[in-house]
């Protein structure tokens, strides 16, 4: 049983994410995502409507779950027995940050690999951080989100304007 853990603070989880989920179904029995609570982002969404919303995205991918964690990734392999983590690489700006993440996690736990994956290249540009002002905007985020997020951001966004 091979199992890698897809971690990310998915504040939201968008279709670039999504993407990365599907690629990682043809190489691992088991693909667990893992939402981190990342509190010191002060994230819109809670880790627990985060999870919601990664729940929804993965309905009916048989080897997927879905799931939170807290402290060290490293421990969190760890309890899964995992043998990877996978991260998407979208472009070199995102691989200077990656790089020191998954050296300082081998350095940490040399028991698994860290695996990137590009995303479709129509995702290369998309990013939670940037879904998320456009929608506060009053952007159209349909192309980049599945749709229960973005319903789920209109709502979010209209409880920050009250
Ligand atoms: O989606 P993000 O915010 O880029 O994901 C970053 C995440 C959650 C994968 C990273 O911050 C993380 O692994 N956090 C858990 C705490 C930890 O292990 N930190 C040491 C990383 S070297």
């Amino acid at each position: 049983m091979r199992t890698a853990i897809y971690p990310g603070s998915f504040d939201p989880f968008t279709n670039g994410h999504l993407d990365v989920v599907q690629r990682a179904t043809r190489l691992f029995d088991r693909v667990i995502v893992a939402v981190a609570k990342s509190e010191s982002k002060h994230p819109l969404f809670t880790s627990e409507e985060r999870l919601t919303l990664v729940h929804e995205a993965i309905r009916g991918m048989p080897n997927v779950e879905a799931d939170t964690f807290d402290g060290l990734l490293v421990e969190y392999v760890q309890r899964q027995s995992a043998q990877a983590v996978l991260r998407g690489l979208r472009a070199i700006s995102d691989f200077e940050f990656e790089f020191q993440m998954a050296l300082m996690n081998r350095k940490l736990n040399e028991n698994f690999e860290t695996i990137f994956m590009m995303p479709k290249d129509t995702y290369t540009f998309l990013s939670s951080r940037i879904v998320k002002e456009i929608a506060r905007l009053g952007g159209d985020v349909s192309p980049f989100v599945p749709p229960h997020v973005r319903t789920a951001l209109a709502a979010q966004l209209a409880t920050e304007k009250t």
